[in-house]
């Protein structure tokens, strides 16, 4: 009989969590570091990859916008993305919603036209060669200011053919969503998709704002919604779904243990939990690693692992013929 590792493997899976800069393997910075003659912190790979360990959101942060400060050209948003892309295409990974952050490369004096040209491409090379589809979600780093996320905005606006939503990361506490609603309300009025990452470490507080003030379409993560029932029901009846981060939550201590990790207590409640990867260069794993990490550790049936890979693709924001489609395929294997 089939394992459901096995199972896992063969599915067609959506990636609705993921930012690209968290994609950048030690090899690939290396190498690119040197193609434009930036120095890195770090002697050597392994030297690197030791540095790895993180006990908070903010630990990891650090070394992410160090991670990406080697980006300035085309070819290299080009080459981060194709390699990922490459990767999860060998996981039957058939759709990616991905997440880029302009304000960590604006800041280094990397335009907006450079960094999207190469992301773009590397997007659309995969859909003509593969036929897998994506979405772009540009994100605003919540750590700065309205003003700067407002500035983004205008940069993004002679692109918003290619973007499809905006997104919130970076540290979240102290820093709520509310501080942003104007600007999503900006985003909404140009006919853009809203997402944000909350209750990742931040209070059910940020998860009620991000639903009932910003109006998001998809809740980033969502671990700490579990803290308060209402919010549960607010969120289930809302049919939100939660993109959620296994091996993410245990890299940065969001979770103690896997055996701890609460989705399947999400997928009992009814809620819209899908796997996703994060910054998998930086968390140990990319979604068929995700996949084997709750297999593993927490037991999850295959009732369960049906439902989170349908939940994926249901929660995505692909067109319905690609859902129905996907849909028809997962129901073939696991009849
Ligand atoms: N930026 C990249 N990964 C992130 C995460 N897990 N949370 C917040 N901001 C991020
Ligand atoms: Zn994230």
């Amino acid at each position: 009989m089939e394992t459901l590792i096995e199972l896992s493997k063969k599915m067609p899976k959506t990636e609705l969590h993921l930012h690209i800069e968290g994609t950048f393997e030690p090899e690939q910075m290396f190498a690119i570091a040197q193609r434009n003659q930036v120095a890195l912190k770090y002697n050597t790979v392994d030297d690197l990859k030791a540095a790895y360990q993180f006990t908070n959101l903010q630990d990891f942060l650090d070394l992410y916008y160090q991670g990406m400060s080697v980006l300035l050209h085309e070819a290299d948003f080009y080459d981060l993305t194709m390699a990922y892309l490459k990767k999860v295409r060998s996981e039957n990974v058939v759709h990616v919603e991905i997440f880029f952050d302009p304000q960590g490369h604006l800041s280094r004096g990397v335009s907006f036209d450079v960094q999207i040209q190469g992301i773009y491409n590397a997007l659309q090379d995969a859909e003509k060669k593969w036929g897998m589809t994506s979405k772009l979600i540009m994100s605003f780093l919540r750590h700065l200011s309205e003003e700067s996320a407002f500035e983004t905005l205008e940069l993004a606006k002679p692109h918003l053919k290619w973007i499809d939503g905006v997104g919130l990361d970076s540290s979240e506490v102290g820093h709520p969503p509310k501080k942003f609603l104007r600007v999503f309300e900006a985003c909404k009025n140009l006919g853009l998709k809203v997402t944000a990452h909350a209750g990742e470490e931040g209070p059910p507080e940020y998860v009620w704002q991000a639903i009932d003030q910003i109006g998001v379409d998809r809740i980033d993560h969502g671990n700490r919604a579990l803290e308060d029932d209402k919010l549960i029901e607010a969120i289930k009846q809302r049919n939100l779904t939660l993109t959620v981060c296994p091996l993410s939550n245990l890299k940065l201590c969001v979770v103690n243990d896997m055996k701890d990790h609460p989705i399947r207590n999400m997928l009992t409640l009814g809620l819209n939990a899908t796997v996703n990867s994060d910054d998998p260069a930086y968390f140990g794993g990319y979604m068929n690693d995700n996949y084997a990490s709750l297999i593993n550790g927490t037991r999850i049936s295959k009732e369960e692992l049906f439902q989170l890979a349908k939940n994926g693709i249901t929660g995505s924001w692909m067109e319905d013929h690609h859902k129905e489609q996907h849909l028809k395929q997962l129901n073939i294997l696991f009849k």
